[in-house]
């Protein structure tokens, strides 16, 4: 499908909330079964939106939406932010993060916020940067800085502290786009 602002849509497409019938697939096409147990978890406590994105009823891709917390918000930090979008490989390249992006975009405007963060690192993620580059995201910095964050370890139950380099990115999401609708 073709809409009206000239991006493609995916047919036999949908997006929902991630469940706990959903862990086995998700580690499937991630090995991170621990980090998949905190996002449920962090779903339930209304941090995050967990998010599938699935193609003839598969799973083939995840995200998160992080809403802004109370805190969040007293660091200056008022926005919802796109995090651990990922893709099963034998997905990628088809258009599914493009329209995994966009009907994020559609919730987040149906939840009333007029623009989106993202955070990338342009260098080991010179893909993702592009598309969000593509997709209308704009460098918050004028260059990457390093940060550090919290990841799974090879064996995906473990947990490594990890230095990484890392751009913010924002969106405008004034400009409507056709079948926003708020997650279920
Ligand atoms: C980055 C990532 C999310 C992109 O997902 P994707 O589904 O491949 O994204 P899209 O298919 O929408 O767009 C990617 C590419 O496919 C191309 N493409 C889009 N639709 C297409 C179609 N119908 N047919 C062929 N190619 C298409 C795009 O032009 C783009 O070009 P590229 O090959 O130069 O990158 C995915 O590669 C991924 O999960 N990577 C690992 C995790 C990661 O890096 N996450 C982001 C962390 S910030």
């Amino acid at each position: 499908m073709r809409t009206t602002d000239g991006e493609q849509t995916e047919a036999g497409a949908a997006v929902r909330k991630a469940t706990e019938e959903d862990l086995a697939r998700l580690a499937e096409i991630r090995n991170t079964p621990a980090l998949f147990a905190e996002y449920l978890a962090d779903a339930a406590a209304g941090k995050a939106f967990f998010l599938v994105y699935l193609r003839d009823r598969r799973i083939v891709a995840f995200a998160r939406l992080k809403m802004p917390t109370s805190e969040s918000v007293e660091a200056g930090k008022k926005r919802p932010l796109i995090s651990d979008l990922w893709v099963a490989e034998d997905a990628r390249g088809r258009g599914t993060g493009t329209d995994f992006i966009h009907r994020i975009e559609g919730m987040a405007r149906g939840l009333g916020y007029r623009d989106l963060y993202l955070g990338v690192d342009p260098c080991a993620d010179s893909r993702a940067f592009a598309l969000y580059r593509r997709l209308g995201y704009k460098a918050i910095q004028a260059q990457p800085y390093r940060t550090t964050g919290v990841f799974c370890d090879a064996s995906g139950t473990g947990r490594v502290r990890k230095e990484y380099l890392r751009l913010d990115m924002v969106k405008d999401l004034s400009a409507p786009h056709p079948g926003d609708t708020a997650p279920d």
